[in-house]
């Protein structure tokens, strides 16, 4: 992969750099900045060097259209307040408004775009229309950074299609993300133990076939492990699940047990009599999940409090731990402690604890975790995934 290194000189270079941005935002405010704060090495690398930095991003998917509340306007003031510095702002991201803000740029001076997805080229099916957006982009630029480590596995014009119309290579966090996203699929530390959750098992299938013949314990929570508890034939309740995926997962159990792979799922569930945040709630065993007093319509929301201590115990004696997805409903108090009990073990790791992104990393900066507490906070869910499991992600094919 060409890094930072390969563009030689970049003193008063325009510097076009794509970032990933895409932070949450609620009712107008950043809940959390880790993307942002992410970025910061690269823009600090290209001001130090004296580039006319011009980043640009996405925010959210406005398909196409200009939709106030995906505005890179409130980034660009938090972008601001970490630099330390002013960041002016140019309301398109092509066409003369851009060209002319990116006209009366000093050396070390930085340009915040607006969102990407404004345009529907950026992420339209038409390889055309995508290259001729790209070429738009292009003429505001010397050389192009990737560095938006979030937004790799996107086939999109200024992930993709920018790459091949200015010399072009990769960030700091595109490298960081990499280097130990490789530990994860080569080290031969053991005890390795991956955990997941999250909603949906269908979105997890493509990473547990590629890490079950390379881990030594697979923990499950969150949503997606009722589909597993049906497929041992638990009754569930109204909980979360994927019935066309049942026999998928009685596949990976068998294969599990051929590998020898430790398949931990809970034994205990907190269950709810509504998906609310003030839900009455208790706590059953997986076999009788429906005969709680909320029934058949009871809704598991929360691995127990005794498969949390199983996991925590599990997570914090291995050497190499890779965890996406939170246990439960996370966002209610009520429905937090599996997740909460996860994360504390995961700073415990003797060795590297990978929290992946999206919800999880949400999750653990939502509880209150430090992002110095684990070995590494990815910034790519849908990324970081498809990395595990193998495919080959077009922003990185470009900076090969
Ligand atoms: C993400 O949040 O995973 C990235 O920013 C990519 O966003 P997308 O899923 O809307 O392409």
């Amino acid at each position: 992969m060409r890094n930072l290194s390969t563009l030689g000189q970049l003193e008063s270079k325009r510097v076009l750099l794509r970032c990933d941005l895409n932070v949450p935002i609620d009712n107008g405010v950043i809940s959390d900045d880790g993307r942002i704060r992410a970025s910061l090495p690269t823009i600090k690398y290209l001001i130090d060097q004296g580039a006319k930095v011009i980043i640009c991003s996405h925010l959210g998917r406005p398909d196409g259209a200009r939709v106030e509340k995906y505005s890179l306007r409130q980034i660009a003031k938090r972008l601001s307040e970490l630099l330390d510095q002013p960041v002016s702002f140019s309301k398109d991201c092509v066409g003369r408004e851009a060209s002319n803000q990116v006209s009366i740029l000093e050396n070390k001076d930085v340009l915040l775009l607006e969102n990407l997805r404004f345009h529907a080229a950026e992420t339209s099916d038409s390889e055309t229309e995508r290259h001729d957006f790209a070429a738009d982009l292009a003429e505001l630029a010397d050389v192009y950074v990737g560095d938006g480590f979030g937004v790799l596995h996107r086939k999109q014009a200024s992930v993709y299609e920018i790459a091949s119309l200015l010399p072009a290579a990769a960030g700091y966090l595109v490298e960081k993300e990499l280097s130990v996203l490789e530990q994860l699929v080569r080290s031969d530390s053991h005890p390795y133990t991956v955990v997941l959750g999250g909603s949906k098992v269908s979105d997890k299938l493509g990473v547990i076939s590629a890490l079950l013949p390379r881990v030594d314990n697979l923990l499950i929570g969150g949503g997606m492990v009722f589909t597993f508890l049906a497929a041992l034939g638990h009754k569930v309740g109204k909980s979360l699940l994927e019935e066309s995926q049942i026999d998928t997962v009685k596949g990976y159990l068998e294969q599990a047990k051929s590998l020898g792979v430790n398949i931990v799922l809970p034994t205990d569930i907190v269950m709810a009599s509504t998906f609310s945040a003030d839900a009455e709630h208790l706590e059953a065993q997986v076999d009788e999940l429906e005969q709680t007093s909320f029934g058949a319509s009871g809704i598991g929301l929360d691995i127990g409090p005794v498969s949390a201590g199983v996991f925590a115990d599990i997570i914090s004696t291995s050497k190499l731990c890779f965890w996406n997805g939170p246990m439960g409903v996370f966002e209610f108090a009520s429905f937090s402690k599996g997740t909460r009990s996860v994360a504390e073990a995961l700073t415990k790791v003797q060795g590297l604890g990978v929290v992946g992104g999206g919800d999880s990393a949400a999750a653990v900066r939502a509880l209150g975790f430090e992002d110095r507490a684990f070995g590494h906070i990815s910034t790519g869910g849908g990324a970081s995934l498809e990395y595990l499991e193998g495919k080959s992600l077009p922003g990185l094919e470009v900076l090969a």
